[in-house]
């Protein structure tokens, strides 16, 4: 499946050879698009069976983790040059996320806004950025904001999404 074009864009903005953490990496698109540009990625996904031919990849760790059942943060101490999330939005877990970073590591994401709701799914509002929501978000946990948007995205369908690269300073 093809990176999104947000992820690939900015993906030079991580340091080269620094550690990648691909969380909720469905189908490992962007676990493939870094390990292509020379990076080990850990990949999280409660469904690791779309990962299971990135196995023996000695670049790729796979963890099998639920997110959202309560349980301890996956990854207690590790820190990556960059944290990438897609299509995926669980607001308990911002402060894991900020906290993987490492110093001067970089925080890729795009996923989902209110107004998505005319195109289809999600439309639950708990998968839905409020307007604004990711850019505040950064801002309050300390990221330097690079580039952000909030767009319709229509590729690969229309979809209303917000799309944020920012750095740990
Ligand atoms: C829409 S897919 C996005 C996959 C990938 N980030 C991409 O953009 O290609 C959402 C992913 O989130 C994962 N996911 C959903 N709920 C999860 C949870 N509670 N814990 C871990 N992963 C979860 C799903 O298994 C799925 O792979």
């Amino acid at each position: 499946m093809t990176p999104s074009p947000w992820i690939a864009r900015w993906a030079p903005l991580i340091a080269p050879g620094s550690t990648i953490l691909d969380i909720a990496a469905g189908s490992g698109r962007h676990t493939r698009l870094f390990l292509g540009r020379g990076h080990h990625v850990t990949a999280v996904d409660r469904d690791i069976s779309r990962l299971a031919n990135l196995e023996s990849d000695p670049g790729v760790e796979i963890v099998s983790a639920d997110l959202e059942d309560g349980s301890a943060w996956p990854l207690p101490a590790r820190r990556f040059g960059a944290v990438v999330v897609t299509n995926y939005l669980h607001r308990p877990l911002w402060p894991a996320l900020f906290g993987a970073l490492e110093p001067g590591g970089v925080l890729l994401y795009e996923t989902f806004m209110v107004g998505n709701e005319r195109f289809g799914e999600p439309s639950n509002p708990a998968f839905l950025l409020r307007d604004g929501e990711l850019l505040d978000v950064a801002r309050e946990g300390g990221l330097s904001v690079v580039a952000y948007e909030a767009t319709m995205r229509s590729d690969p369908s229309p979809a209303m999404v917000q799309r944020l690269a920012a750095r740990r300073p």
